[in-house]
């Protein structure tokens, strides 16, 4: 294969260029982690976890050596354009220790995510972040992607918003400007994009947007190169996203950081102005959140292949029947204060460690019930909270 610009500049400045540690990473990303991913698209936990997850432009494998870690039965597959990317991946997985321990196979293979359809079978889970934004045809892409999610899949994608990226799209216009000829040079262009910012005015707009927002990754050149002197993206607005979920043919089941969609943490004090919005629709609601919070710099979202069943456990007698676990994405319980799946703080009272304490899934909630005073209200605050999951 011929490298092409997208190959050569991650060949170049393999992405993320996070150090290899010799033990598994830190913590958790719900988003990785198929129990947690499969119960925010529908409420309650898979049937099972050996399932296949595919890690679309996995870079240098962060996200890989998370998703293998995370889902010890998942078989994982993990595809790139850039060869010098994934030998990074795959290392990383060998030498953190993560790939041994797995109880399924692990394959990294260099192709184009366009070709997935050259991929043997289907996928439960297909993460993509950072990556559709990059290809020549993005519409292309997703449908490829989508085309191999099984029924009852879920995907997640991460893709760069218009509005936040505002000083990095002018940065890039003229560092491209000064290299002339030399665009297509990534060292030459990185260079020219340092001297820029700085021998620039320190008050100088983009100076500031770039201290304040992006400065601590952008010491390094891997991070820098890929802001700033990237030979393809596409980045989106609430209009042209919808565009590209349509082209995808798969359904949208919410973004995956819901905090930042909520209008009322723009607007809630005024009851007026929430009024109003009762008449927009769905994306004309988003649309307002993203003008009135124009920080945004990426979207973040679930699609899935139907059917996809959904629970909300607002039925007294299926909440009774259903048998909670733990959320697999908490730290510290059954500690009074422990972080939630977000890694924010969260306090518990006596009655709610006991709750959970109970909760193997093997008890039935209303068999839990039984022997203490709490009640199904309780417990479906659990539920919001993200605190356990459960099988109906
Ligand atoms: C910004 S990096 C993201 C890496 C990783 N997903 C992450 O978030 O840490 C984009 C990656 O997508 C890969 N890529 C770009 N176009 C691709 C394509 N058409 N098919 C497969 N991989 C692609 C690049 O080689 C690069 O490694």
């Amino acid at each position: 294969m011929t490298e092409n610009p997208v190959q050569k500049l991650y060949n170049t400045y393999p992405f993320p260029p996070d150090p290899i540690l010799n033990e598994p990473p830190p913590g958790y990303n719900w988003r990785w982690n198929w129990i947690t991913a499969y119960n925010f698209c529908t409420g309650r936990k898979p049937a099972t976890d050996k399932i296949r997850i595919l890690d679309a432009g996995c870079g240098t494998g962060v996200s890989t050596e998370y998703l293998i870690h995370l889902n010890q039965n998942a078989e994982i597959v993990a595809i790139d354009l850039s060869e010098n990317a994934l030998a990074i991946a795959q290392k990383r997985a060998e030498t953190s220790g993560v790939a041994a321990k797995h109880q399924a196979p692990i394959t990294f293979q260099q192709m184009q995510l366009e070709n997935a359809a050259h991929l043997s079978g289907e996928f439960d889970l297909i993460n993509s972040v950072g990556v559709l934004h990059h290809l020549p045809d993005p519409h292309k892409g997703i449908k490829a992607l989508a085309d191999k999610l099984a029924n009852g899949g879920v995907m997640h994608i991460f893709v760069y918003a218009e509005l936040g990226r505002w000083g990095i799209q002018l940065m890039q216009e003229a560092i491209a400007t000064l290299q002339g000829e030399q665009k297509g040079d990534y060292r030459d262009g990185v260079q020219v994009g340092r001297q820029i910012f700085a021998n620039l005015p320190q008050d100088n707009p983009l100076v500031k947007y770039e201290k304040t927002r992006w400065s601590l990754e952008n010491h390094r050149d891997e991070c820098f190169a890929d802001m700033y002197v990237h030979p393809v993206e596409t980045d989106y607005n609430i209009k042209t996203l919808f565009e590209l979920i349509e082209a995808s043919g798969l359904e949208f089941v919410g973004f995956s950081n819901p905090k930042y969609w909520d209008i009322n943490r723009l607007i809630g004090k005024c009851p007026d102005l929430i009024e109003r919005t009762k008449n927009l629709s769905e994306r004309e609601i988003y649309r307002l959140i993203e003008l009135l919070d124009p920080t945004l710099s990426h979207y973040e979202f679930f699609l899935a292949k139907p059917p996809l069943v959904k629970y909300n456990w607002s039925d007294d007698n299926q909440l009774s029947n259903a048998k909670p676990e733990i959320n697999p994405c908490l730290n510290g319980f059954p500690e009074a204060t422990i972080f939630d799946q977000e890694y924010q703080i969260v306090r518990l009272t006596p009655e709610q460690i006991e709750f959970m304490q109970a909760c193997n899934g093997v008890n039935t909630v209303s068999n839990i019930l039984e022997k203490m005073t709490f009640n199904l209200d309780e417990v479906r605050q659990l539920i919001r909270e993200n605190l356990i999951i459960l099988t109906p």
